[in-house]
């Protein structure tokens, strides 16, 4: 069918024609963030889950329900080279100057403006990449103590009391969590917990992927107890139809049920491949229905597309020790797989493979469910792995 008329959406954060099977997790966010502004204890919330599940769309819909019950919000996206202290600052200043046109908290989110110049200048040794605007000078002993941990917790404290005052709360969303510094964390976890203990309108939500919820215990033993951790995953099979079928629907094309069992078993109900079968099948289909054949046809071009990008762009950043392992993962089939097992295909020591295993854990690519198990992040990684690497020549 026509290219230009389909609706489906495949993309890193691109938000898709019908957000599927979510609307119970949007409405605890909601609740959540309705209770923090007043005033009533609250738990910071950061989702976690595996690549393409549909983390960032989430994370984005969340935000925009928010500001449309008049919550100040902050969107950051974590990079794996920018410090917390830099994404943060000019972010919060937008997020002050904002509050500061309200009447009431005027003076009060200009103090926070000066808390936050007396912030930056004092990091700025230690973390050279925050560059932010002032607007007001510093006071001096207002967040200026150069310890991250300490300014931070000043610095929501000043930005909480100044929401308080305008009858709002102010919701900081941040994306690819598990790549700020445990350090960072640490400090971001202190000041969210000051501000929760003294009743403070200041939250997190944010996203991240399955080693997010070590990352955050390590860095602070208490963070489990402070957060809580829903975990995105692959939709229900009936949201999984859903996702398929609103967006046809709408568009006066219906899917055959056959053709849309096929699409539902051949994403495993992933989000992101749901879009790239519903946009494949669309093009394949020379008209309504949806055939099962137009899937199955599809289904070529999918995988051809999801080798070229989704897994091709992971790929195209290992090393290749670190592209063995993965193979050697991939052999033992989906997993989570044993280190030992692993090691055991690569005939070397499990200590030997350390290395590349934390190096693929901090690039993002596994992760440890539970004690010595590794597990792709990426969903079908493994079956890409075979298709990438064929036969037996990755052993030598
Ligand atoms: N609930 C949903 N229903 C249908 N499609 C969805 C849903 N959630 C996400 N998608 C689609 O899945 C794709 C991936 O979404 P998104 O980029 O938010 O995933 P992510 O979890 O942030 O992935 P990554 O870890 O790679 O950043 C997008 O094309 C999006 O439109
Ligand atoms: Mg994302």
């Amino acid at each position: 069918m026509n290219p230009i008329n389909n609706p489906f959406a495949p993309g890193a954060g691109t938000q898709p024609p019908e957000l599927a099977g979510r609307d119970e997790l949007r409405e605890t966010i909601r609740i959540a963030i309705e209770r923090v502004r007043r005033g009533l204890s609250t738990k910071s919330i950061l989702m976690v889950g595996l690549r393409g599940v549909g983390k960032t769309v989430l994370l984005d819909r969340m935000r925009e329900d928010a500001e449309g019950t008049g919550i100040q919000t902050l969107r950051i996206e974590a990079p794996e080279d920018r410090s917390l202290p830099a994404m943060l600052a000019p972010q919060l200043r937008q997020g002050l100057l904002r509050l500061a046109h309200n009447e009431k908290a005027k003076e009060l989110a200009q103090r926070a403006l000066r808390g936050l110049t007396g912030f930056a200048k004092a990091l700025k040794l230690k973390y050279q990449d925050i560059e932010v605007g002032f607007d007001f000078p510093a006071e001096p002993g207002l967040a200026d103590n150069g310890d991250l941990e300490h300014d931070l917790q000043a610095l929501f404290e000043t930005v909480g009391a100044a929401a308080k005052t305008a009858g709002t709360a102010l919701v900081i969303f941040i994306d690819e969590l598990q790549y700020v510094q445990e350090e960072e964390l640490a400090a971001l976890i202190t000041a969210l917990h000051r501000s929760a203990q003294r009743r403070l309108p200041v939250m997190l939500v944010g996203a991240g992927l399955p080693q997010l919820r070590g990352r955050m215990g390590r860095a602070k033993s208490y963070a489990e107890r402070l957060f809580d951790f829903p975990e995105i995953g692959p939709l229900k099979p009936d949201a999984a139809r859903i996702a398929i079928t609103k967006p046809t629907a709408d568009n006066d094309v219906t899917v055959n049920a056959d053709a849309l069992e096929l699409i539902v078993t051949k994403t495993q109900c992933y989000p992101y491949f749901l879009q790239e079968w519903g946009k494949h099948a669309w093009d394949a289909a020379p008209a309504s229905p949806i055939s099962r054949q137009d899937v199955e046809l599809a289904s070529q071009s999918v995988i051809a597309a999801l080798d070229e990008s989704f897994f091709r762009v992971r790929f195209d950043r290992l090393t290749p020790a670190e592209k063995k392992y993965l193979r050697a993962m991939a052999e033992l089939g989906a997993g989570p797989h044993r280190s030992g097992d692993i090691s055991q295909q690569l005939a070397r020591e499990v200590t030997a493979l350390g290395p590349t295993r934390n190096q693929l854990i901090s690039k993002g690519m596994i992760w440890s469910p539970s004690h010595g198990d590794t597990a792709f992040t990426v969903p079908l990684f493994d079956q890409f792995m075979h298709r990438i690497l064929p036969g037996d020549d990755w052993k030598e």
